[in-house]
């Protein structure tokens, strides 16, 4: 999702962010003892195999967890998405600037810039306070609550640190972005960096490439062979976890009418994607009203990427779903749908939503569904419950 200019957060105090990044790493990431170790989640069939148990489930997305400066309120958050049966929760993984004197947000994991990190391609790695630590404590606490999570590593959008980050590094664009060859060395480099970070940390679910990655105009078989390079990278640093995407799931043809979700104009044809041996499952996400559809076609768009996923036998994932408006309304005949009429393997709603005591501060957006609501306990509460409680059939 692009949201940044609906975005109903403050940001934090920023002071103090014009400290220098220390230089030398602190202690590594290490798992708390007892925090449920070797708990590796895995896809059998068209599912996903956690904690022993072939299974349904819901998940949510909580962008902003690492953004959040104090542990207590991201417990807060963990608990209450514990607390409503979510098993995982997808979140952002790749907070970013060029300029560590001057960052913009409140935190910031990783920093490109070839004046001040030569050595390194340019990438240079925040392990102050306001840096990689704040990513540390939400992994650490979502062992605590026995959540997993799906890190995303890079965004499309420029929010927060995305493509815009590389271009503005390296002089590549949100096309070149795929192939430039220190735009990919730098995005490879940080992605090592947190794989190996938290690779042994039983929170993790996937690790994904992106938030929905697009090439606008490109061949899609831009994405493609970046998408098998990047996963088969990953998986030679991980072999224990899983990989997706992050994709929209759009289509190309023959798939639908020709319309924009099916005319392959944002380059990514996630047929074709979900063939590469290296992505265990597929994503796909639905904003009706931003790409010009009615909310009523939103049903179609997850039967299609039900039958693409049976197809290839692979699970896939309804990744992000929202609207700006009227929620319940809206989105339960897409929840219905997917528990009624296909296999998706789990949903994960766009997004989790609370108020924070400390600031008086709601995190989220306009799509968000915050605990404690009305529409939290039916789009919520009780999807989590009808997930469960759905069987899973072999064929
Ligand atoms: C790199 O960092 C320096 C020093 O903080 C800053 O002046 C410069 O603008 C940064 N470069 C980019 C591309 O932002
Ligand atoms: C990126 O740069 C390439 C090569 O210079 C150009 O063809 C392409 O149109 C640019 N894309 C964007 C999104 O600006
Ligand atoms: C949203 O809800 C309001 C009030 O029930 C209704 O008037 C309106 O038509 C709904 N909008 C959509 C797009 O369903």
């Amino acid at each position: 999702m692009r949201l940044l200019s609906t975005l109903l957060f403050v940001a934090s105090s920023l002071s103090g962010l014009t400290t220098a990044i220390p230089a030398s790493p602190p202690t590594p990431y290490k798992p708390p003892a007892g925090h449920g170790r070797n708990r590796v989640s895995k896809p059998v069939g068209r599912h996903f195999e956690i904690d022993g148990k072939v299974q349904y489930f819901a998940g949510t997305n909580c962008w902003w967890l690492g953004n959040l400066l104090n542990d207590f309120e991201v417990e807060l958050a963990i608990s209450q998405m514990a607390d409503t049966g979510y098993k995982v929760v997808r979140t952002w993984g790749f907070f970013g600037v060029n300029d560590p004197t001057n960052p913009g947000q409140p935190t910031f994991y990783q920093v490109l810039n070839e004046t001040l990190y030569p050595e390194t391609g340019g990438l240079g790695i925040n392990y102050g306070p306001n840096g990689i630590h704040r990513l540390d404590v939400v992994v650490s606490l979502a062992e605590k609550y026995n959540l997993q999570l799906v890190p995303t590593l890079m965004n499309n959008w420029n929010d927060f640190g995305g493509i815009n980050i590389y271009s503005a590094a390296f002089g590549s664009n949100a096309t070149t972005f795929y192939t430039d060859k220190k735009a990919q060395a730098a995005y490879r480099a940080y992605v090592k960096f947190i794989v190996n970070r938290y690779k042994d940390s039983p929170a993790i679910f996937a690790w994904e490439l992106g938030n929905e990655p697009r090439c606008k105009g490109c061949d899609p078989s831009v994405i493609y062979n970046w998408a098998k390079e990047i996963s088969r990278y990953i998986k030679r640093l991980d072999r224990k976890h899983m990989v997706t995407l992050g994709d929209e799931g759009w289509l190309c043809p023959p798939q639908g009418d020709g319309s924009y979700a099916y005319d392959c104009s944002e380059g990514v044809d996630f047929v074709k994607n979900l063939e590469i041996d290296t992505l265990d499952y597929g994503t796909f996400h639905l904003y009706p009203e931003s790409w010009g559809y009615e909310y009523s076609w939103g049903s179609e768009w997850v039967r299609q990427h039900d039958a693409i996923g049976k197809r290839v036998g692979k699970p896939v994932v309804f990744e992000e779903y929202g609207t700006p408006i009227n929620h319940t309304q809206l989105e339960r005949p897409w929840q219905v749908t997917v528990v009624e009429e296909t296999q998706v393997a789990a949903d994960f709603i766009w997004q989790f939503g609370t108020v924070l005591p400390v600031e008086g501060v709601k995190w989220g957006d306009v799509n968000s569904i915050y605990y404690g609501t009305e529409e939290y306990e039916v789009l919520g509460f009780g999807h989590v419950e009808e997930m469960e409680r759905k069987k899973v059939r072999r064929h």
